[in-house]
């Protein structure tokens, strides 16, 4: 299919702004819209594009600007809809719950422009957070729903609303469930950002509940294939899980980040308990992989262009890191 309009939700942000990027280099004649309200993605992510043709971005807040989503699928009618858009940091909804029903509000808003304006691909973009701790062996798509935090719970909300919106309208939505993302752009606030970030400044690593936890690491870029092909070969109505399998403690990967900055004073530390911290993830992806997808970046290669990515661009995340940092301590105390 060859695709001619897309609509990226919360393309500023992390992920958004790797897919805006990776769907541009493959897709040469597309039209990208994307919408975000700058909480935390960021405007310098979108820069680049800012005289393309093949690029618009609408400021907006998709809890509540009904009005310029109106505008927006009138005048553009987009075709696919790729919704990343989501207060997506576990530790915010921790210490305010009251913005998983932002995440809900504005799936629900768009649920509803996808319905009256029929795409054809309604992708809605979630996490393996929402099956809970995976204490053995792997969850695939029929693994119940248990989700630990006000993030969690919110993006679960938003799956079965899109099944719902599949059931009730004939809304083509496809639900994907992926692993903990890496890669450029990652916020500070994340833990493979943050303890890149904090070993280029000689700052220690710090690590909760002993740092026991296991993450299924996926490389961004292997994330921004995978829905690329289920924007193409995706069933409606379906759930896709994606991981590329390597599963990892949070004290491994601290450990490879030192190992990768070799010049750094930093140390990891370890500090008390974070409420919700699930054990482990890990997800069964046969059914995607069953279409054809495969991840191709392994840990050490993803993780040592993240480090890269990162050296090289110091400005980008040294003006917030600051700021992050003191809002985390204050917070956290950590
Ligand atoms: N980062 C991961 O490891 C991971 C893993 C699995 C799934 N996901 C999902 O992927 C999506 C993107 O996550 P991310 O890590 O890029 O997060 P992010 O915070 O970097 O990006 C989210 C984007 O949404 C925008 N946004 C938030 N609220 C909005 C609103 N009301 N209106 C308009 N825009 C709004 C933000 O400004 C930001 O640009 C989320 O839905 C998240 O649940 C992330």
């Amino acid at each position: 299919m060859k695709l001619r309009s897309i609509l990226i939700t919360g393309g500023a942000g992390f992920i958004g702004t790797n897919f805006l990027r990776y769907i541009l280099g493959r897709e040469k004649e597309i039209l990208v819209l994307v919408v975000d309200n700058l909480s935390t993605g960021r405007l310098e992510n979108l820069a680049p594009f800012i005289n393309s043709p093949n690029v618009r971005f609408f400021y907006a807040d998709l809890t509540r600007d009904e009005k310029l989503l109106e505008f927006l699928f009138q005048r553009y009618l987009p075709e696919v809809v790729v919704h990343f858009a989501a207060e997506a940091h576990v530790d915010e909804s921790i210490f305010n719950p009251l913005i998983a029903s932002a995440n809900f509000l504005m799936t629900n808003l768009l649920l509803e422009k996808a319905r009256q304006y029929k795409v054809s691909k309604f992708i809605q973009v979630s996490t393996d957070e929402v099956y809970g701790p995976i204490f053995e062996g792997f969850a695939d798509e029929s693994h119940p729903l248990n989700p630990s935090s006000p993030y969690s719970a919110s993006k679960a909300g938003c799956d079965l609303l899109c099944l719902a919106y599949f059931k009730t309208y004939g809304v083509p939505a496809i639900i994907t469930r992926s692993t903990n993302n890496y890669g450029p752009y990652l916020d500070v606030r994340r833990l493979i950002s943050r303890h890149i970030t904090n070993a280029l400044l000689d700052f220690p690593l710090p690590l909760w509940d002993g740092g026991g936890q296991a993450r299924d690491w996926l490389f961004v870029e292997d994330h921004c294939s995978a829905l690329h092909l289920l924007i193409e070969k995706g069933e409606p109505g379906e759930i896709y899980n994606i991981s590329a399998g390597n599963l990892l403690t949070n004290f491994e990967v601290a450990e490879t980040i030192l190992r990768l900055i070799p010049e750094s004073k930093s140390r990891i530390i370890f500090r008390g308990s974070r409420p919700a911290h699930d054990i482990r993830y890990a997800l069964d992806s046969s059914k995607i992989k069953q279409l054809g997808w495969e991840p191709k970046v392994s840990f050490e290669e993803g993780l040592r262009l993240t480090v890269e990515w990162f050296r090289e661009n110091y400005d980008w995340w040294r003006v917030i890191k600051e700021k992050v940092e003191k809002e985390l301590y204050s917070k956290l105390g950590r």
